[in-house]
């Protein structure tokens, strides 16, 4: 794990565009994307540099980490609506090229085994955007997940459906069950990028990044996987016991060697 502290959550999304972008302009690309709050930076500065450099997806495909259960696609507050209002459709996607899973499905078990179908058929997630819970969890798989886990059904936590409770005109309406790819499946993206912004997050990030690996705190299952970048700003990195070290080895990192 490199883990990388920025001065501001701007600092921290214009370096997930940059490596997003570095992927992108690589050639076809497969990206995971998230949700929720803590990748809106990063969105906002990748569609300026689609509007302003010409950075273009057109050859890239998406893929979504998780949607709620009962929500229509076309819902205000599913996650196939967020992805597109506050991102996908300001930029030059193919049609058909952002999947998500389908929230509505009859039966859960056959949408999430489709949905793993289609990563791999893509050719797996080269670039996934993750964020992380106040509970540890990514995607939403809540704590004691599977470090195994695949994609499957969930039941939320009372705490990550009052922290979700923001987005929707009351707790009642948040959903209690979501699908989400799990935490085995989003251990096959080759690069995994974990932002974090605020106080709120510090003691997850401790958890993830310093903790024992353990499902208690799913997003430490990160540790098994050979690239992952935590972007951090100082507020969420509060809590790290090796701040200076994450610094110092940052500060004196090559520049040639990238994220
Ligand atoms: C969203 C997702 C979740 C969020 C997490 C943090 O697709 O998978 O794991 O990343 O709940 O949410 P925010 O960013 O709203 O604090």
């Amino acid at each position: 794990m490199e883990i990388i502290i920025l001065p501001t959550p701007d600092d921290v999304a214009r370096t997930a565009a940059d490596a997003i972008e570095e992927q992108v302009r690589r050639g076809p690309s497969v990206l995971g994307l998230a949700t929720g709050s803590t990748p809106l930076g990063t969105y906002q500065e990748l569609i300026r540099r689609h509007q302003e450099d010409g950075l273009s997806f057109a050859a890239a495909q998406a893929f979504l980490l998780d949607e709620y259960v009962g929500l229509h696609a076309a819902h205000p507050q599913s996650y196939h609506s967020f992805i597109r209002k506050e991102f996908t459709e300001s930029v030059d996607f193919g049609d058909g090229t952002v999947h998500g899973l389908d929230g509505l499905a009859g039966d859960p078990a056959a949408e999430a085994a489709r949905y793993e179908a289609r990563i791999a058929a893509a050719g797996g997630v080269d670039i996934q955007v993750l964020g992380i819970g106040t509970d540890g969890h990514v995607g939403f798989n809540e704590p004691m997940s599977s470090l195994a886990s695949r994609t499957r059904i969930k039941t939320l936590t009372r705490q990550t459906r009052q922290d979700n409770a923001r987005f929707f005109a009351a707790l009642e309406d948040v959903p209690d069950h979501v699908l989400t790819q799990g935490l085995g499946t989003i251990r096959e993206a080759r690069h995994l990028l974990l932002l974090a912004m605020g106080e709120a997050k510090a003691e997850a990030v401790a958890a993830a990044v310093e903790g024992p690996v353990a499902a208690v705190c799913p997003a430490s299952a990160l540790q098994l996987h050979p690239h992952v970048s935590v972007l951090v700003d100082e507020a969420a990195a509060s809590r790290l016991a090796h701040r200076g070290y994450y610094q110092d080895t940052f500060g004196r990192k090559p520049a040639w060697q990238g994220l």
